[in-house]
């Protein structure tokens, strides 16, 4: 067995793509690691306008993982057109770029995309639904299938390029969520983005922002259930998996879920040679 496949009508060398707002835009990493080799990044989330993001601190450790609050700190679609893009388009070859795409109102995940939509380094892109409505009292949008459907359709309408619908571990249902997407025309869905957290030392909080997403290796897990029950209800569907890997039986976990893909956060922020460690033991066991 071999771990190149084709997905989403793209191929992928490996299936070990770094996870959304860790590995920023690919171009921090370059001395560090080769990216080049893995199956790809997904890059932080990408917004109409640029943003500066959440009072620090940011990131604060616990024992299960991290807890962050960036407040999807990011250039903004010009900044990412005119920096970002080319960086990778002449960096990469054969590692993939799906970009993450974020909106504060129904119609901005589109605008973002029209936008960016002529650069062709781009395999796909995967929306960050996990983001209040500020025009609705701040609810995510992931959290309403009115919103989902909304979302996904326009975005459908302004690229052929794939689309995955990157979803929270708090929905009661994950799978009709995910097939809410699909519906609407989702070739994919990401699962699991952080769980919201708070953590406070004598009575101050340990972020800038007070809560903030949980993440690391309790994800692991909710991600694998996540993985699971969307394979169930929805057996051709392509499926990301993310949340808590930091090992290669990990990486297989999801695999035999039923993710396609998976991607890695929090530990290859940590150790970013970790998943090289990985791509080796799964090339050893698979190869
Ligand atoms: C510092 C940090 C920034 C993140 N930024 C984004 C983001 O911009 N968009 C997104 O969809 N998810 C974002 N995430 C969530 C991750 O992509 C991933 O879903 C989550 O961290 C679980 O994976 P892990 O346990 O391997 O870290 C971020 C996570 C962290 C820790």
């Amino acid at each position: 067995m071999t771990l190149a496949r084709t997905i989403l009508g793209a191929d992928f060398q490996n299936p070990i793509l770094l996870a959304a707002g860790t590995a920023a835009f690919g171009r921090e990493l370059d001395g560090v690691m080769e990216l080049d080799r893995l199956g790809g990044i997904v890059t932080k989330a990408v917004s109409l306008e640029p943003r500066s993001g959440n009072a620090p601190p940011r990131v604060a450790e616990f024992r299960g993982g991290m807890l962050n609050s960036i407040g999807l700190a990011n250039p903004g679609v010009v900044g990412v057109l005119e920096v970002e893009l080319p960086w990778l388009a002449r960096n990469l070859q054969r590692a993939r770029v799906l970009l993450n795409v974020v909106g504060f109102e129904w119609g901005e995940y589109a605008r973002v995309i029209e936008r960016l939509d002529s650069s062709a380094v781009i395999t796909a892109y995967e929306l960050n639904l996990s983001c209040p409505n500020t025009a609705h009292g701040g609810i995510e949008f992931g959290a309403e299938p009115e919103s989902v459907a909304q979302i996904v359709a326009q975005c459908r309408k302004v690229t052929k390029r794939p689309i995955a619908v990157k979803l929270s571990p708090v929905l009661p249902d994950i799978a009709g969520m995910a097939i809410v997407a699909r519906d609407a025309g989702a070739d994919a869905v990401t699962v699991v983005n952080t769980l919201p957290g708070y953590l406070e030392r004598g009575g101050t909080p340990l972020l800038g922002n007070g809560n903030g997403g949980v993440s690391g290796p309790v994800l692991l897990p909710v991600g694998v259930l996540a993985t699971r029950r969307i394979r169930e209800r929805a057996p051709d569907f392509t499926i990301i998996g993310v949340g808590g890997i930091t090992r290669a039986a990990d990486v297989a976990q999801y695999l035999r879920a039923g993710a396609s893909l998976v991607a890695i956060g929090t530990a290859a922020l940590a150790d970013p040679r970790l998943p090289f460690r990985l791509l080796e033991e799964l090339e050893e066991t698979h190869g």
